[in-house]
Order: C-alpha cells, then structure tokens, then sequence
C-alpha cells in the first residue's frame, strides 16, 4: 500500500521533476521480509505546500476560541480510545516493541489530548498592578503561527502527539515530519484529526527523511518555531540553523540514565526497576537505564538477581504472547549496538551476560547484555548507545556516587533505591537531571508531569506534556490600558 502525505486537509503525493512518484519502503524489524508500505519520500517542495497550507490556516484557526479549539481535540482523544488496539498492532508492526508499550504509547497520546483539551479553557495570563493610577496591565499567551515538528521513532504518536496537541489548542497550525521509520503511526494521527474535523491546514503531515525534508522545514521562513526530539547531533545542527535565522526551538535530546542501588535497597524491587528500565523498549528510550550505580557491599548479591531475572527475558515478535523484548529498530542501530559490545570486549570489559545477536525471522534482535566493573569514564557508561546494553559500576561513598551519577554530559533521568529518607532527598536535590526518580525506575513519564532535561539533553530545558508545555508554542503579550485620560509616564522621575 502507497501512503500519502497530508497537506491541507487532502492527501496528497510527491511526484518529482521528471514526473515519478518517489516512495520509500517501511519494513518490520521483527521479520524484514515484511514491508509494512511505501510512504512519501518528500522533497522541499512538499514541505512549501505544507507550510503554505499551515500559514494560511493559522489565520483563520487563531481566532478560534481555545475551548472551541478544545472541542475537535476531545474529539480526536476519543476516536484514539476506539482505535487503540488497531493503532497499538500496527505500531509494534512498524517499530517493533511489544504490545503492552504499544498500547502504553496510544494511551499517552490519548492523555495528552485530554490534558491539552482541558487546558484550553485554562490558558490564563495575569493581571499586574501598575504604579499608576487609572491603568491596567494584562497578559495573555499568543501562537506563534506554523510550528514545524520532527519526531523520533521510539515514540511514534506519544511524541508527536505531546507536540502537537498543545500547539493546537494554542491556536498554532502544525507541519510534523516524522521519522523515517515510523511514518504510519503519524499517519494515523493525521486520519484522526480529519475524522473528529479538525479544518483543513491546521495539521499536516510530511513524510521523508531527514536532510531533505527535515531541514527544508526548520529553514523554512515561514515556519516559527522548530520542535524537535531525537539524536543529540540532529538536535545540535537544528540549533545551529535556528540561531543563525533567530528562530525559536525546543529540543529534547539524548540521555545516559542511571539506577543507583545502595546498600539499604529493596534489592528485588531494585531488579525489576532496572530490568524495565534497561531492557524495556529494547533500551532505545531517551531514559532508559544504561548505567547501575551500585555500592560495593551489596553488588554481588544484586548482580546474580540482576543477571539471573536478565537470562529469563524472552525475545522475539513483540506481537506475540509473553515477549518481554523486541528487536532494535533498523540494521544501523543494531550495528552501533554490536560496535559497543565488541570494542567493549576487545579491550577487556567484563560481560556477564549477552553480548551477541539472535537470528530470528530476519529480524533485528539482539540479548540483553550487562557488563560489570565498568569504571565510570568508560564509553559504555558515558554514550548513547540506544540499545539493551547496561554498564554495572560501583562505588564506596555516597559523594562518590553523585560524582558518577553527574559525570556525563546529558542530564535526563536518574533513579536511586534506598530506604533512607534523607539519602533521598540529597539525591533529589544534587542530581543533574530534569527527571529525578525515588524507589522507581528511571523511566516513567505521565502526562501531566513536566517532562524533559538539562545539560546536553535539553540545552534550553524545554519541558513537554505538564503545565510547562505551552511555553515553547505561545508566547506572552503583555497589553495595557491607560484610561486616567492624561500622559502618565511609568518609571520617571
Ligand atoms: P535522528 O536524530 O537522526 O532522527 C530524529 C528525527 O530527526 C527523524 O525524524 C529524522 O528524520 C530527523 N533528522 C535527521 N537528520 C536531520 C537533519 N539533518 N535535519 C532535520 N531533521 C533530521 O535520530 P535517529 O537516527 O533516528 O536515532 C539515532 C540516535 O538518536 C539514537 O541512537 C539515539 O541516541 C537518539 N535518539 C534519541 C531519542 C530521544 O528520545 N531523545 C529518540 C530517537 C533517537
Ligand atoms: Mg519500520
């Protein structure tokens, strides 16, 4: 089946110059023989049409009231509750986790619909008082206008919808590129949309990839601001060209999460929280947990649990029955995987278990792997490998652990497992990160949560999917009335 981009209310196809239609293959990465369909391979030309369609939408869609807006949107929440199911299958299809997180993924879209629904007859300003008599000050927040989006494909709608649900109750118009490799699943965002009548223009869909149709989009003139979750080296040339066209942008970048175990823990509540948050998702979270900050007395027993619970997880179709864990997104990801683990043991980590491919229906499976005695500059516990990889280091003092759990350059998400109250508390305040995570895993956003990081996760600290979520899509004006009748001058002696 041959996709279509969504422009304009209408869908539409990318023929080139010299009249052929240009598609790319999306396959399933848990049996690559089958081809989920052909989707738009889009060239700036589509995105001009897109962000023409948005630009002229915005000028009607801005004066709609925000709970008028709101209306489509709970609208669009409830068409996602009926097609959760369909949406969940065919998104484990095209990117591989397994149902539970599937479902877990609608279900955040359907959240956030609600929550930016419900916002849109709460988008309050504040009145301040003026110096002077007979004046009034008030603000509101305004949409900018054509917001351009590009999404990862570890979230295929959550991400997208965290984005463009808030947009669009602020009264901005959407163009989202999504990745390359989850193009249905935003796809089927557009179809629900169209069906709870959301006006034509106000959403758009361009599929492609990332140099010719991702940046064509951020360099747009028309489009004013540029929301982007991913690598942290797209996230960086993203930056860049918006700085050089004064153009806002959020940015929601990688991560090197920790799980640090002391020596008071519930070491078997301890084990589940890393186990889900290692190995869930295959590891190809923003949050997921790569490092296990251990202390030394109790290392050994949480090791053999850690291990043992490790060698239990059962691989394969994330479509079937009592899978734990999927396959890795495309053949790059597995590469980068296998290229970690093998300089890794060439220069003689410690691998407990794992550590090899699984051949499996031509999919793209890879075991659970846990290495230990890892010291904390090792690449393994300071790069994004973005795959079921998790580096064990230990440590004597708790400085000594903040040290580690803060000696990387991005700052996500961390969790600590203790029963001392104060130890929690100092970590809650000391830890580098936007997420900080007591006796729980590393992973775990809520919608309603101000999700995001600091450090070279998020270098402006954009916040999604809490009460911050509207300050990256709207900004402040701040309006006054004077009705003394005279000059009054503030702020003159
Ligand atoms: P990526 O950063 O290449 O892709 C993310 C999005 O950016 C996709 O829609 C892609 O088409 C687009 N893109 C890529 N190059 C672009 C460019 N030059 N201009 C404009 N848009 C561009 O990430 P990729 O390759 O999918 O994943 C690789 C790594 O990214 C992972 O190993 C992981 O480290 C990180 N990642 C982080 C995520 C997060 O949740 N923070 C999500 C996905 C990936
Ligand atoms: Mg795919």
């Amino acid at each position: 089946m041959i996709y279509k981009n969504y422009i304009n209310g209408a869908w539409s196809e990318k023929i080139s110059a010299g009249g052929f239609k240009e598609t790319f293959d999306n396959v399933n990465p848990a049996d690559t023989t089958k081809v989920i369909g052909q989707f738009q391979n889009s060239c700036e030309f589509c995105i001009d049409d897109a962000v023409e369609s948005a630009s002229e939408a915005f000028k009607t869609w801005k004066n709609v009231p925000a709970p008028k807006r709101a209306e489509i949107l709970f609208k669009a929440a409830e068409i996602l509750v009926r097609d959760k199911e369909c949406i969940a299958k065919g998104m484990t299809l095209e990117m591989g986790k397994i149902l539970a997180e599937t479902r877990g993924d609608v279900q955040e879209a359907i959240d956030i619909a609600y929550y930016a629904a419900g916002a849109g007859r709460r988008l309050t300003g504040e009145t301040v008082p003026s110096e002077l008599e007979n004046k009034w000050s008030m603000s509101v927040r305004l949409p900018y206008g054509v917001i351009g989006m590009i999404t990862p494909w570890n979230f295929p709608i959550a991400i997208p919808a965290w984005k463009a649900f808030p947009a669009i109750v602020a009264g901005n118009t959407v163009v989202l590129k999504p990745a390359e490799d989850t193009p249905w699943s935003v796809i089927k965002l557009a179809e629900v949309f169209h069906e709870a009548g959301l006006p034509k223009g106000v959403f758009n869909v361009v599929t492609g990839f990332g140099p010719t149709a991702g940046m064509p989009l951020v360099k747009h003139p028309k489009v004013k601001v540029i929301s982007f979750t991913g690598s942290s080296a797209t996230g960086h040339l993203i930056a860049k060209e918006c700085s050089k066209l004064g153009k806002k942008y959020s940015l929601e970048l990688g991560g090197k999460n920790s799980i640090t175990v002391t020596k008071n823990a519930d070491l078997d509540l301890a084990v589940e929280g890393v186990i889900f948050g290692a190995f869930g998702t295959t590891g190809q979270r923003c949050t997921a947990c790569s490092r296990v900050i251990i202390d030394k007395k109790v290392k050994k027993e949480f090791t053999e649990k850690l291990v043992a619970r490790t060698e239990s997880l059962k691989i394969g179709d994330g479509l079937e029955d009592d899978i734990d864990v999927g396959p890795l997104i495309n053949e790059k990801a597995l590469d980068k995987v296998e290229r970690y683990v093998t300089s890794a043991l060439a220069s003689g980590d410690d691998l407990l278990t794992g550590g090899h491919r699984i051949k499996m229906n031509s999919g793209w499976f890879y075991a659970p792997t846990i290495f230990t005695d890892i010291t904390p500059d090792n690449a393994l516990a300071q790069e994004e490998i973005f795959g079921p990889v998790v580096a064990i280091i230990e440590y004597e003092t708790f400085d000594e652990m903040m040290n580690i759990v803060n000696g990387t350059r991005y700052g996500l998400s961390a969790a600590i497992y203790t029963k001392d109250i104060n130890e929690s508390f100092k970590f809650m305040r000391d830890v580098e990160t936007g997420l900080a995570y007591v006796n729980t895993s590393c992973i775990g956003a809520e919608v309603g949560q101000n999700f995001g990081g600091i450090k070279d996760t998020s270098p402006i600290s954009s916040r999604e999917a809490g009460s911050q979520m509207f300050d990256a899509v709207t900004y402040v004006k701040n309006m006054v009335v004077d009705f003394s009748g005279k000059l009054q001058k503030a702020q003159i002696e």
